[in-house]
């Protein structure tokens, strides 16, 4: 009996090691992408790794999450875009660097508020069909509860040593705010500003921060960049919603001051 519940002690621990260690910078529960599909998606890189998801929202210009690039400085970040594999040569894919890293001005580090980075290529993107821009929500009102949106990204390389070479996607459920916000899920700390999506197992998770989630073909969200357990029903996705910055946005884009 006593080695019996040894060996269920250590099953439970090895058990608790792997998904401890399972679900950390990838897309959770989905499958592979379709090569090319998402020819908005971006990969942010660090000194040449892959650090977080982005996406092109205007010829020069990439979405993605402040906090991704703390302690970075420009020169060391790189966009890559038309890529699907992100080790193998692909005829569509190309490094872009990047001339400004524009943070929204009040984001903070110890909290997942106004979580957007905008990236502005050094050139103009070579659109075409493995890279494309994609259309983004204007207008402020809440996704409906339970529309099914897409979410893709790379996770992240650091950390683990199964890093996703090739873009995965998974589709989450939105969820409404008041629930979100319950005691036993989010407490309150979802603003007017964000959107949930249900984490039951699929979700994104850390790497794929500063990627959209794209509802009905239009960006809503872009995956929060705090670190949070992955996977875990209790802890919905936090996406913060493009359409409540879209003054931002355009004002950056446009080349008004940040
Ligand atoms: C990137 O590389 C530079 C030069 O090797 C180094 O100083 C810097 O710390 C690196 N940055 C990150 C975030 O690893
Ligand atoms: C990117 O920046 C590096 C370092 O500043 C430079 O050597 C390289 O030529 C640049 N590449 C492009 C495509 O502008």
């Amino acid at each position: 009996m006593a080695a019996g519940w040894g060996r269920l002690a250590a099953l439970l621990l090895l058990g608790a090691v792997v998904c401890a260690a399972q679900p950390r910078g990838r897309i959770l529960g989905g499958a592979e992408a379709e090569a090319h599909a998402r020819p908005y998606m971006a990969s942010v890189q660090v000194n040449g790794s892959h650090t977080c998801g982005g996406f092109l929202v205007a010829e020069q210009w990439v979405l993605s999450a402040a906090h991704c690039l703390e302690d970075t400085v420009a020169e060391e970040v790189e966009v890559l875009l038309g890529a699907h594999s992100l080790s193998q040569p692909e005829p569509s894919k190309r490094v872009y660097n990047v001339s400004r890293a524009v943070p929204h001005p009040d984001s903070r580090r110890d909290t997942i508020d106004h979580d957007l980075l905008l990236l502005q290529l050094s050139e103009k993107a070579a659109l075409g069909p493995a890279v494309r821009t994609l259309p983004w929500q204007r207008v402020d009102r809440d996704v409906a509860p339970g529309t099914l949106c897409d979410v893709a990204g790379w996770g992240e390389s650091k950390h683990t040593g199964h890093r996703p070479d090739r873009l995965q996607h998974v589709l989450v459920p939105v969820l409404d705010r008041a629930t979100c916000n319950k005691r036993a899920l989010h407490d309150g700390a979802i603003s007017a500003r964000m959107l949930c999506a249900e984490s039951n197992r699929r979700d994104s998770c850390k790497g794929d921060s500063g990627g959209p989630l794209v509802c009905g073909g239009v960006a809503e969200g872009v995956v929060t960049s705090g670190s949070r357990v992955c996977g875990n029903r209790k802890k919905p996705g936090i996406y913060t919603r493009v359409a409540s910055y879209a003054a931002w946005i355009d004002g950056v884009v446009g080349g008004a001051a940040a």
